[in-house]
């Protein structure tokens, strides 16, 4: 079954309505890892407006499994991923006005960058995943680029209602399999929920899958164990 990376994005947001200390995402980190997570993903957005410099600093030394910062790829937040050497980072396209991440990474507009922070990520022992579209031009380029991962954008599907879900899970099953035959571990994530992530996860090459939202959501009536559970259980369902 596909790896789960449990997001913890939205109990700093909860925690920065108030500017206060509480809810803690390294907490909830911590218990998203008991209930059987296999890593943590943190964004740090160039806006600070829900993890906060600490928080990345106290997962990475608290977080047991494997820890993936979501970043732009910019000079000042590739220094601060050297500093605090997270097992993975995800670089991600990040706008300010934007609610949330909107589209995958355009990797050919980016690509002159990518050149200069991806090997430096990569001498550092971190893992890269570029987030991106189902594309195959992206897909290629991120090949040539070196990427360790792509993360697929699940957005489109994940918005799509009737017939134009199931193109957009087959547009991301056939980039699934392309990227997988290029070599690259294929993740894949944004806006999965209990309700679509059964065909997304029965997708065989998808090796992990970030989930934020949907789970902090239902965190939030059950609480953060048995909302991890219940995903983990899916998941299993899914390959089974
Ligand atoms: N993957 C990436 C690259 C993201 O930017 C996000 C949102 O922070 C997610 C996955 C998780 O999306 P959601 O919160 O909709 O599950």
């Amino acid at each position: 079954m596909p790896k789960l990376h449990i997001n913890v994005d939205h109990i700093a947001t909860i925690r920065q309505a108030r500017l206060t200390t509480e809810p803690d995402p390294v907490y909830a980190a911590l218990m998203a890892e008991q209930a059987g997570a296999d890593g943590i993903t943190i964004h740090l957005r160039e806006d600070r407006r829900h993890i906060q410099d600490r928080d990345l600093a106290l997962c990475r030394q608290m977080v047991q499994t494997r820890l993936n910062l979501e970043m732009a790829a910019t000079d000042q937040m590739t220094e601060i991923a050297l500093n605090q050497k997270p097992d993975i980072c995800t670089l991600v396209p990040e706008k300010r006005e934007e609610v949330t991440t909107e589209g995958g990474l355009d990797v050919k507009a980016a690509q002159e960058k990518l050149r200069q922070i991806m090997p430096a990520l990569k001498k550092a022992g971190i893992r890269v995943s570029l987030f991106i579209d189902p594309e195959k031009e992206q897909i290629d380029l991120a090949a040539q680029l070196g990427a360790d991962d792509v993360e697929l954008h699940t957005g489109e599907y994940a918005n799509a209602t009737g017939p134009a879900e199931l193109s957009q899970l087959v547009r991301l099953a056939q980039a699934a399999s392309y990227a997988h035959g290029l070599g690259l571990q294929v993740n894949a994530g944004h806006g999965l929920t209990y309700f679509n992530v059964t065909p997304v996860a029965a997708i065989p090459e998808v090796a992990e899958l970030n989930i934020g939202h949907s789970i902090i959501s239902r965190a939030t009536y059950v609480g953060i164990d048995q909302a991890v559970r219940e995903m983990i259980t899916l998941l299993a369902k899914a390959r089974a």
